[in-house]
């Protein structure tokens, strides 16, 4: 849409200046190395604190957006108040069309960046009574124990390397009730990308301080075979592939 340009134009511009402040790994030299590692990398909780107040403006979706909705829609619509754990959940993209299924539901909505969190309370304001909100790394936090029909997570889960996604995974699991179902929506990559992404974590991320920690903001994007293995790895008991579109992603529905 033309009239929208200018807009989303400055918003990027706005999100290249605000990511250009933060502390930045340089990127690898040789031959070999891919265009867009030349930059560097950016840290990531930093970056994510400071873009919270425009991250609506930028990646917000329509209500109709077909990758959202293919996460929701593995939620029933119901008046039920079910309970919900979303791991990652910035200021609550996702969360708008899983409450369009779920209007009373009860989500404990987790992240490690406190300006996310806030966007999202001032979003939801009028279901603070059903929220509660959970700063802290997925890494660290415990997620509790059979207490959800439903765990959640929406373009969060490429920030960690394979072990450490299990990691989560098993917590997940463990916090679900036995009837319960984890759902994913993420970015997919075909076999080969996966290789050459792994390739760049092991030779240059890894090496960087906290790097097998998610603190950089390197995207391991996985391709649909390892992402289901790991899934199964992590104790899930079937693992279904239920959506996906190459430039948008997948999404991952697995059973208790
Ligand atoms: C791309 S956003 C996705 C937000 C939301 N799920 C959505 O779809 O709108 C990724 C989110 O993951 C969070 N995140 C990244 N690493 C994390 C970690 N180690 N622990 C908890 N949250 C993390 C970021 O702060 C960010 O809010």
């Amino acid at each position: 849409m033309p009239k929208d340009k200018p807009r989303i134009q400055s918003i990027n511009d706005e999100f290249q200046r605000r990511a250009a402040q933060l502390r930045i790994a340089p990127g690898p030299s040789g031959d070999d190395v891919p265009q867009w590692t030349t930059d560097g990398i950016e840290e990531l909780p930093g970056f994510f604190n400071s873009t919270a107040d425009i991250w609506d403006q930028k990646f917000g979706a329509a209500p109709d957006d077909p990758f959202y909705q293919a996460v929701a829609l593995q939620i029933p619509q119901t008046d039920e108040p079910i309970d919900i754990l979303d791991l990652g959940c910035g200021t609550g993209i996702q969360l708008e069309f899983v409450f369009a299924r779920a209007p009373n539901a009860k989500v404990t909505a987790i992240d490690r960046a406190p300006n996310m969190l806030e966007q999202l309370g001032v979003k939801f304001a009028n279901k603070a009574e059903q929220l509660r909100l959970k700063q802290g790394s997925l890494l660290e936090l415990s997620f509790g124990n059979n207490a959800y029909d439903y765990a959640i997570s929406t373009l969060t889960m490429h920030h960690f390397v394979p072990e450490r996604k299990i990691a989560i995974y098993k917590k997940a699991r463990k916090a679900l009730r036995t009837t319960g179902i984890y759902i994913e929506g993420d970015q997919v990559a075909t076999v080969e990308e996966e290789k050459n992404i792994l390739y760049w974590y092991n030779r240059w991320i890894v090496k960087l301080p906290g790097g097998d920690r998610a603190e950089w903001n390197y995207d391991i994007t996985l391709s649909p075979e390892t992402q289901t293995h790991i899934l199964q790895e992590a104790g899930f008991s079937e693992v279904q592939l239920t959506w996906q579109s190459p430039s948008k992603g997948a999404v991952y529905v697995a059973k208790y």
